[in-house]
């Protein structure tokens, strides 16, 4: 299954380059497509060959495409795991052949924490709170309902728990804060539009979205305008990426609050990929720095904005 990419056949670095392993998730969302870029540029400027894969947002593409780095006797496998669990018996299979694994982006729930080396990417429970907490703010000294939906990301994924579980923390003290309905979009901008119609249809009184990512968010403003309604103003949008679509949104009032989730994660893989490959110690968790954009920051961001 998969696409492969970076020409290395085999594995085991014969002319003595690092061969690498990589399962992404898919190309979901424009943060997946930007992660996958950096993963791809960071690779050739290390001076690492890179076997790419592409799981079509499918466990199973992953398990396979893991086995099939296992076979190849790659130096290094990593991946983002679409969802939290069934990795242990694979995990297994790799840590048995002597091949180090290193999560990135998002976790697996394994117990063994002996399965893998490092698990590299964001505190999505935190870009949760984070959401929350502005939402708060938002309606500080205000006792009247705010009826809430909430668009969450593919069901099962660390990111769609967690920015769930942070969400909810975050405005559980203010009982006039209801998430009405929530729902899965799959991170993706077309399905974000599909349910987000079935929220305008069903609510009679929709007053703030918490979308998981931008794509979502993004689909779900093209379901509100086709509704005669005006984002940003009569429905309030809070979303998790920041990617330039998002910011662009955000920058034109369409958003009203995103939180950053970053992509970049290549340079930090390689690094790691090669102090593992030395048997030089590596930080069990390594958390990506980021931070949350209003309006007026989105504005002045967006011209240097990378993805
Ligand atoms: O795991 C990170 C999440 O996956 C991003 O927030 C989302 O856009 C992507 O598809």
């Amino acid at each position: 299954c998969g696409d492969s990419d970076g020409g290395a056949e085999g594995g085991g670095g014969d002319d003595g380059q690092i061969v690498l392993g990589f399962s992404q998730v898919g190309a979901e969302s424009g943060w997946r497509t930007a992660n996958t870029e950096s993963i791809k540029a960071s690779a050739t400027a290390a001076g690492i060959k890179l076997q790419f894969s592409d799981a079509q947002g499918k466990q199973e593409n992953q398990i396979s495409d893991i086995r099939g780095f296992i076979t190849q006797k790659v130096d290094v496998i990593a991946f983002s795991p679409v969802v939290t669990s069934g990795w242990d018996a694979v995990l297994k299979e790799a840590k048995d052949a002597g091949i180090p694994v290193i999560l990135t982006d998002r976790a697996v729930d394994s117990q063994d924490t002996s399965l893998y080396q490092s698990f590299i990417g964001s505190d999505f429970k935190v870009e949760g709170t984070k959401a929350g907490e502005w939402l708060v703010k938002e309606y500080e000294g205000k006792t009247g309902d705010v009826n809430i939906v909430e668009l969450q990301g593919t069901t099962g994924s660390a990111p769609a728990i967690d920015r769930q579980t942070g969400f909810a923390d975050a405005i559980k003290a203010n009982p006039n804060l209801k998430i009405v309905k929530s729902q899965t979009g799959d991170f993706k901008r077309a399905d974000g539009k599909t349910v987000m119609e079935t929220f305008l249809q069903s609510v009679p009184k929709i007053d703030v979205l918490y979308a998981h990512n931008d794509d979502m968010g993004l689909g779900a403003i093209e379901a509100i305008k086709a509704a005669g309604k005006k984002p940003g103003q009569d429905i309030k949008i809070i979303t998790v990426d920041a990617v330039k679509d998002g910011m662009t949104a955000l920058a034109a009032g369409e958003i009203n609050f995103i939180v950053e989730c970053s992509p970049l994660l290549g340079d930090q893989l390689m690094e790691t990929v090669k102090a593992v490959k030395d048997g030089k110690p590596v930080e069990k968790r390594i958390l990506t720095k980021e931070g949350t954009f209003t309006q007026e920051e989105a504005k002045a961001a967006l011209p240097t904005r990378k993805y």
